[in-house]
């Protein structure tokens, strides 16, 4: 045996129990209260608890944006998934102009293979420059990635696909066995609202807001849900914000579309109010973050039975110095914020601890759930014997500050500065080696491995 965590309360999905966890060769081995054979490393829990290994569905390392990348590689931005307890991250081909959905996905494997420190999967972005070779989707997903997104927006940077071509991405996805991923807001709503506000001279971080309200993620999730459903497709509508979106899925769910909803810690934490800032352009992402009533909506929705079934980060995040850019006009701000870091940290000590999830819920919207959707199941997800041992301890006692200096991710500010934790991650175990002890990262550069994912259906 390498590692035995002794006196672990460990909470899965739909699990609570006390015990010890053995580990060898990677896999938990046994779960019961044994002695530590001599050579096994002990790790004593007491008064912690045990939860799955995080799994991050939603990440966009070294992603190339106008101008620039997002800030994290593949390995800072694992080092900061293990430092928050994420042991697996699925991160987005983004095929480039000129080469092939398969060329992308080598180049992606290529770049990430050397340098992540946890375990990955990719999911496969689907833009109009690639409806040429949809035909290759079912090769795609025999290569272990099995998930597909498409755009209902972003036309200008050549994201956004028709509905038509949606639906027939829907029905190819479907007949692979597959699942489509979809980015739902109003193209017409925002470029609508975006010209007016720019015309009128109102070009600060508050206008980018402004220009997409709720109303425009409920559109678009209204029509791609209809599309889903003459299509027989499953889908997953990402980064959900609103209340307004959430209530079309939840329509959509009971007219039995098979779609299910991911939200991020943002849009769990954070309010507009933070575009009034000085540094407001820090905070800019998209969909953008809303209301303290879609806040409550969205907690709502991650109890049992709710329509948003897992947290992703949508971790995407841009130095102040490339957020400036934005300075005099909004639409030139680079979207997107860290997060991977923060989820269990965030979901932990504002969810479980002022009672708005369970501990059951945690360990269900962080790992079970993604893993089960995205066909990482049952190695990961889970904490029984034969499952990766992946997990993360976290100390109920333990309060930290999230401050710039105490985050991993490679960038200047932290958006959750004004958080002090109750309670934090202290040990992060991925396949079977701790990749962070107290806050530090001891894993090591390219130790993760790809991750083939399995077809849901
Ligand atoms: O604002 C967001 N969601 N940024 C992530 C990267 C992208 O462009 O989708
Ligand atoms: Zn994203």
């Amino acid at each position: 045996m390498d590692l035995l965590i002794k006196n672990a309360r460990v909470v899965t999905s739909s699990e609570s129990f006390e015990s010890s966890i053995g580990v060898e060769g990677g896999k938990v081995v046994s779960i019961s209260p044994i002695l530590a054979p001599s050579g096994a490393r002990v790790y004593d829990a007491a008064g912690k608890v045990v939860i799955p290994g995080g799994i991050d569905a939603h990440t966009h390392m070294e992603l190339p944006v106008t101008g620039t990348t997002s800030a994290d590689d593949f390995y800072s931005g694992t080092v900061a998934a293990a430092c928050g307890g994420i042991t697996t991250i699925v991160d987005f081909v983004d095929t480039q102009p000129g080469q092939s959905v398969l060329g992308a996905l080598a180049d992606y494997r290529r770049r990430a293979d050397s340098k992540v420190a946890v375990d990955y999967g990719l999911h496969m972005m689907f833009k109009g420059k690639d409806l040429p070779e949809i035909d290759k989707i079912p090769e795609v997903v025999q290569k272990g990635v099995p998930s597909f997104k498409v755009y209902t927006a972003y036309k200008a940077r050549g994201l956004m696909l028709e509905d038509a071509d949606i639906a027939r991405v829907m029905e190819k996805v479907r007949g692979a066995g597959g699942l489509v991923a979809i980015h739902a807001e109003s193209e017409r709503i925002i470029q609508q609202l975006t010209k007016e506000n720019l015309a009128a001279g109102r070009t600060s971080a508050k206008y980018h807001a402004l220009s997409r309200p709720a109303e425009a993620e409920a559109e678009a999730i209204s029509r791609v849900t209809k599309l889903a459903r003459r299509a027989s497709a499953s889908i997953y509508i990402v980064h959900l914000s609103s209340r307004l979106g959430k209530a079309e899925v939840e329509k959509a769910r009971q007219e039995g579309t098979r779609v299910f909803a991911e939200t991020c810690p943002h849009y769990l934490i954070l309010t507009d109010d933070v575009y009034n800032r000085a540094d407001g352009r820090n905070y800019v992402m998209s969909p953008s973050l809303k209301k303290t009533e879609d806040r409550a909506a969205l907690w709502e929705g991650l109890g049992p039975g709710g329509i948003i079934e897992t947290v992703g980060s949508d971790h995407c995040p841009f130095r102040s110095s490339e957020k400036d850019w934005g300075e005099e006009d909004f639409t030139k701000i680079p979207n997107g914020v860290p997060g991977t870091e923060a989820i269990i940290p965030l979901l932990y000590s504002e969810g479980v601890r002022k009672g708005r999830i369970s501990m059951f819920d945690l360990a269900r919207v962080t790992s079970g759930a993604p893993a089960m959707h995205f066909g990482l199941a049952p190695s990961k997800g889970s904490i029984s014997v034969g499952s990766n041992a992946d997990f993360v301890v976290i100390d109920p006692r333990k309060q930290v500050r999230m401050t710039a200096d105490v985050m991993h991710s490679k960038i200047d500010y932290s958006i959750y500065d004004h958080i002090r934790t109750e309670g934090y991650p202290v040990l992060t175990v991925s396949r079977g080696e701790v990749v962070m002890e107290d806050g530090e990262f001891v894993g090591g550069r390219g130790k993760g491995r790809f991750i083939p994912r399995r077809a849901a259906s």
